[in-house]
């Protein structure tokens, strides 16, 4: 088996923070989100990658290479335009091959990842294997009206959705799978779009089957999505002290990175602090990621992703449900009457 893994889109309601990086470049809970896909796969004992990326971003090739240092064999695949998760599939074909394959959407967190559906494909024997999962929310995904179960029927995003059972963006597949994006016509909005190629294999009596996700599974869309999916898997975080701590009171799991200084502060887990940052006379966390090199004095971080080189001082109005990117400095101004901003297109501060 092989796996289909994207990594393209322009991530705009992630906007500044995906102006200079690729989505999938975000850490969540310092993990780099297109990471848990790989990780996830591999542990299912998939080798072979093909990760779809946009034309002219090299960003994720900087960071994986060729996946020797993972233990993978990486093959990264453009995507020219954005013409749809089905294009995605089509334009894959000479890289699968005749294999069964996973198509897993890279800004899809889960937990438990995803060997159990793996095996539940394998098991049932079928040509699309779905994973399915119950959320508040259907008209926002591709959603699946199951009676009997069996899936009689795939929508994306309906305006009256038949279930309230969204089709999470692990998909598995048999070879038939290109029979279907090879005969499916563009949506509206001009895009191969993935559930009409789900609605073909129906239509045409293909055998369909599917897994329920019973623990939680986030498609991080927005910034909110983020810091829920931040919430989950530190929930599940191993405490561990490389650092050193002096006169503060670590509370939880906490993982504290290599030559991180703790001075004089509360640290609340579930946390995670990246190597070489400096945290004094404050209060952080709880469900809070802090980067590598971060320096945070005399300020209270609730709830929040802090990427790396970030530099916080002096604020005290409490920083809570927050997401920076790399580099960012706040402090306080010097006059206590006015502020000083220099923030890129589409910042977004409430005061
Ligand atoms: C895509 C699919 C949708 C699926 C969702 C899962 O939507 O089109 O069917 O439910 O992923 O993450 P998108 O997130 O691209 O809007």
């Amino acid at each position: 088996m092989k796996a289909l893994i994207t990594a393209g889109g322009h991530g705009t309601r992630l906007r500044p923070i995906t102006y200079t990086q690729n989505k999938h470049l975000i850490p969540i809970a310092n993990k780099i989100m297109l990471q848990y896909a790989i990780d996830y796969v591999k542990e299912a004992g998939i080798r072979e990658i093909g990760i779809i990326i946009n034309a002219n971003d090299n960003s994720i090739q900087n960071v994986f290479g060729n996946g020797e240092n993972l233990g993978v064999e990486i093959t990264y695949i453009h995507q020219d335009k954005p013409l749809g998760l089905a294009h995605v599939v089509k334009i894959s074909q000479s890289f699968i091959g005749d294999e069964n394959f996973i198509f897993y959407l890279g800004d899809n967190i889960l937990v438990g990842g995803v060997k159990p559906f793996i095996n539940d494909f394998n098991e049932m024997n079928s040509n699309c294997h779905l994973v399915l999962s119950q959320v508040l929310d259907p008209n926002r995904f591709g959603v699946a009206e199951v009676i009997k179960n069996s899936i009689i029927s795939i929508e994306e995003k309906p305006i009256s959705p038949k279930s309230d059972l969204a089709v999470t963006g692990i998909y598995i597949y048999d070879s038939n799978i290109f029979e279907a994006v090879n005969n499916i016509a563009p949506s509206k909005r001009g895009e191969l779009e993935i559930s009409d190629a789900h609605q073909y294999l129906i239509e045409n009596d293909f055998d369909i089957t599917y897994s329920e996700i019973t623990g939680w599974w986030k498609d991080t869309g927005q910034p909110s999505d983020l810091l829920d999916a931040n919430r989950l898997v530190l929930d599940n975080i191993q405490g561990d002290n490389n650092g050193s701590i002096r006169n503060s009171s670590v509370k939880g799991e906490v993982s504290i990175g290599t030559n991180c200084q703790i001075e004089n502060s509360n640290i609340n887990g579930p946390m995670i602090i990246g190597n070489n940052s400096i945290i004094k006379d404050s209060v952080i966390g709880p469900y809070s990621s802090i980067g590598e090199e971060c320096k945070i004095i005399s300020s209270n971080i609730e709830h929040s992703i802090i990427m790396d080189g970030c530099n916080i001082s002096n604020i005290s109005k409490n920083i809570k449900s927050s997401l920076l990117g790399k580099n960012v400095k706040i402090s306080s101004s010097k006059d206590s009457n006015q502020g000083r901003y220099l923030l890129g297109d589409q910042s977004n501060i409430e005061l």
